[in-house]
């Protein structure tokens, strides 16, 4: 198939290039009034208009002067989950904090009671609505965790239904194991550190990531280190570090070699000097930021020292509860003073590469998967995060 009168090409990445950091997440190739060519759901070639080689015989899709861009790829989400917080959602603009509302019940542990109490196929039935509110607003590829089961029984029905929703959508679905999300019910501190520690073997036949909450009141610096040395060879690490307190969270999944680190809100000099030269991606949350009234992380400062960033939406009952990777691309732009083509850069390839799929997705490249974004006439990627919540997708084409 070919599509043909796009208005603007944009993502135009080279091969081989798998994330960009500092001045080159301010750039990104376009190509004004082009064609695109998939053949067996990948990008095949692209080139102007003026090169399109005629054939009568090919499907074509006409774009009507419409932009094509890689569609969102969403690294940090929590979309498995049952029922819903918003019993809290009172609490909180009555000015409880996200730490306050936990140590009541409420939060993660309240999550898990509900998950605990819904079955596995109603668990399914309830997320699934979730994933495809999210590819109707254009993302492609997303990473999900457990993280509310919290008993070896409840993580691994979580890790089944994310297995489960990544067979059943067009979408590419990475899985992570988050038992280090908080202590479950009835274990002690140690206990349940250990009883995570014990379940790493199994949740590796079903997941890809490891996950621990190292910040104040959940995990330690120990601890994740402890958990992520289990996991070694076996789940690569993505950790949530720094949303709640300077955590240490950032050093020690460096020096593990997490994939990405996630939410840092609140980070030190020392947090962008730990990350130079490492293969960890700082992926940041501005979703939480807004949900919870916290700072905004510091995007700008990583990408002039020379570092990539990506953006998540971390979708969750508790601090996120939306999907939306576009508006978490204009609070790129409005929030983190992001430019628009470095806000891009950061929902589509580094956020790819965030899940270990930027070989695969997050830009426009011959032989990657044609998972894109065809929007109404006349957009650019600036109108996109400027004008950020005005309808403008036509297609999204999986
Ligand atoms: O990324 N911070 C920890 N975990 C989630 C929130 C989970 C919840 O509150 O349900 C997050 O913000
Ligand atoms: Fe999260």
């Amino acid at each position: 198939m070919v599509i043909e009168n796009i208005g603007i090409l944009a993502g135009i990445v080279p091969e081989g290039v798998l994330r960009k950091e500092g001045a080159a997440q301010g750039e990104t190739g376009l190509l004004e009034n082009a064609w695109l060519r998939i053949k067996d759901g990948r990008i095949a070639a692209f080139g102007p208009m003026s090169t399109l080689p005629c054939s009568d015989s090919e499907e074509s899709l006409d774009a009507d002067g419409g932009l094509v861009m890689p569609g969102f790829c969403d690294s940090h989400t929590h979309v498995v989950y049952a029922g819903s917080r918003d019993g809290e959602f009172l609490d909180k603009i009555n000015g409880l904090s996200y730490e306050e509302i936990a140590a009541r019940g409420g939060g993660i542990l309240n999550s898990s009671d509900l998950l605990h109490r819904t079955s596995e196929e109603d668990l399914f039935h309830q997320s699934i609505v979730r994933v495809k509110e999210m590819m109707d607003k254009g993302t492609v590829a997303m990473e999900i965790k457990s993280g509310y089961g919290l008993n070896p029984a409840d993580e691994l029905k979580m890790l089944r239904v994310i297995r489960r929703i990544g067979q059943t959508v067009p979408a590419t679905v990475r899985s992570t194991f988050l038992g280090a999300h908080a202590v479950g019910r009835g274990y002690t501190h140690e206990q349940y550190v250990q009883t995570v520690i014990n379940l790493i073997p199994q949740a590796a036949e079903w997941a890809d990531f490891v996950d621990v909450f190292c910040d104040e009141g959940f995990f330690t610096v120990e601890d994740t280190a402890r958990i992520l040395e289990a996991a070694r060879g076996l789940l690569v690490p993505k950790i949530h570090a720094n949303e709640l307190a300077v955590s240490g969270g950032v050093q020690v999944g460096v020096q593990y070699g997490a994939l990405s680190v996630d939410h840092l809100e609140r980070t030190t000099d020392a947090e962008i000097e730990a990350l130079k030269g490492s293969i960890t991606m700082p992926t940041m949350l501005p979703g939480s930021s807004f949900f919870l009234g916290l700072p905004y992380g510091r995007a700008k400062d990583y990408i002039k020292a020379g570092l990539g960033v990506a953006l998540a939406s971390d979708y969750n009952p508790g601090s996120s509860p939306s999907g939306d990777m576009r508006f978490v691309m204009a609070q790129g732009c409005i929030k983190m003073r992001l430019t628009p083509v470095e806000a891009f850069n950061a929902v589509t390839l580094n956020s790819a590469y965030a899940m270990g799929l930027s070989g695969e997705l997050g830009s426009v490249t011959v032989g990657k998967k044609a998972s894109l974004i065809l929007t109404r006439p006349g957009w650019d990627l600036t109108k996109i995060a400027y004008q950020y919540q005005t309808p403008f997708i036509q297609q999204v084409i999986l």
